[in-house]
């Protein structure tokens, strides 16, 4: 079978472990996809940093991501640009182009994904976004296909590694906010705008996602409520561990009587709870469902390689669906806004 040739926008800490691993682990993936997935195109606006990556693979690098959206050989786009910005006239162009897209731009899809969603549902090409919540752990998959039996009934998760290594931090050394917060973004964990992660924002995104898979309802940040850590002290988590209890930022979306709740705010989490003890920057996400009860998921929510992962698991999916008939290789990949429901309903 033909390569699926891809086309990488950015390749920064993302792209970089994207570009290793699939390179690493050529053979096992070229196996399991039935074909082998080639990184036909990098863009990237340092050239000179991108060509040492990328060595002497045949990956040709462009500065324009342009050029590798109008190349008709490229079946994937895999945008890892980040924001809501070019990124998303990127996103749109690819997908007008024909383009499947793998995107790992939480922020992007929590804002404008309803809009892309249906771009990509009109053109019959899939966008794929395991890598936007959670890293490495594939709970979109678990969503969408591994629960997909059940009526789920909640979701909760620790999904923002920076603010878990925060408060890991400060409870175990009795570190100051700040202090620790520079830590986490010497270590890659921040987003580049680390409000996002401290107020609560870059969770939000993240439940926003996994609500829409959950409940099959659009994507509506928007309605979101969220508070982040900084109103937190040394002296809270301190009394929080007398009570028995560690204070955790969950993100929690829950079928209500009426619609869903979607939220995000510091949560009193029993001790003796595993998902309590959580630490550092891991992620971990707890469903429970009417079928198989309660399932937890836990592992990397950040870094190079953990991301590429799921970046790779996109690709893995499209390449076993990019020859079927459109029809039939959207659904498990991409929300069909036609049938987008009110969970309430
Ligand atoms: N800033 C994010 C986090 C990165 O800390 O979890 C991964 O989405």
């Amino acid at each position: 079978m033909k390569p699926l040739k891809v086309g990488l926008l950015g390749l920064g800490t993302v792209g970089g472990g994207t570009f290793t691993v699939l390179h690493r682990n050529a053979e096992e993936i070229r196996r399991r996809a039935g074909r082998s997935i080639e990184v036909a195109m990098v863009a990237d606006l340092d050239v000179d940093k991108a060509k040492q990556l990328v060595g002497d693979t045949g990956a040709r690098i462009v500065p324009d991501a342009r050029e590798v959206i109008a190349n008709p050989e490229i079946d994937v786009v895999v945008e890892l640009i980040g924001g809501y910005g070019i990124a998303k006239t990127l996103v749109l162009e690819a997908i007008a182009a024909g383009k499947h897209v793998v995107t790992a731009n939480k922020a992007l899809l929590a804002v404008h994904g309803t809009e892309i969603f249906k771009a990509a549902a009109d053109k019959g090409v899939i966008v794929a976004f395991e890598a936007a919540v959670a890293g490495g752990i594939p709970i979109i998959k678990a969503l969408r296909e591994g629960l997909t039996a059940n009526q789920i009934q909640w979701v909760a998760g620790i999904i923002n590694g920076t603010t878990n290594f925060i408060l890991s931090e400060m409870r175990d050394k009795g570190l100051d906010f700040d202090v620790v917060l520079k830590e986490a973004q010497r270590l890659g964990y921040a987003e580049a705008d680390p409000t996002f992660d401290i107020e609560g924002v870059d969770a939000a995104h993240k439940v926003t996602l996994m609500s829409a898979i959950a409940f099959g309802i659009p994507v509506q940040f928007d309605k979101a409520y969220v508070e982040g850590i900084t109103k937190l002290s040394s002296v809270d988590i301190t009394y929080a561990e007398q009570l028995g209890y560690r204070i955790k930022l969950l993100g929690i979306t829950k079928r209500a009587d009426k619609g869903v709740e979607l939220r995000v705010h510091p949560s009193l989490v029993p001790a003796k709870r595993l998902i309590a003890n959580v630490e550092g920057a891991m992620n971990a996400v707890v469903v429970q469902a009417d079928a198989v009860g309660a399932t937890l998921y836990y592992g990397k929510g950040a870094g190079a390689e953990p991301t590429a992962s799921a970046v790779i698991a996109d690709l893995v999916d499209i390449a076993r669906l990019h020859d079927a008939d459109p029809q039939h290789r959207v659904p498990p990949l991409a929300f069909q806004t036609s049938t987008l429901r009110d969970a309430g309903q």
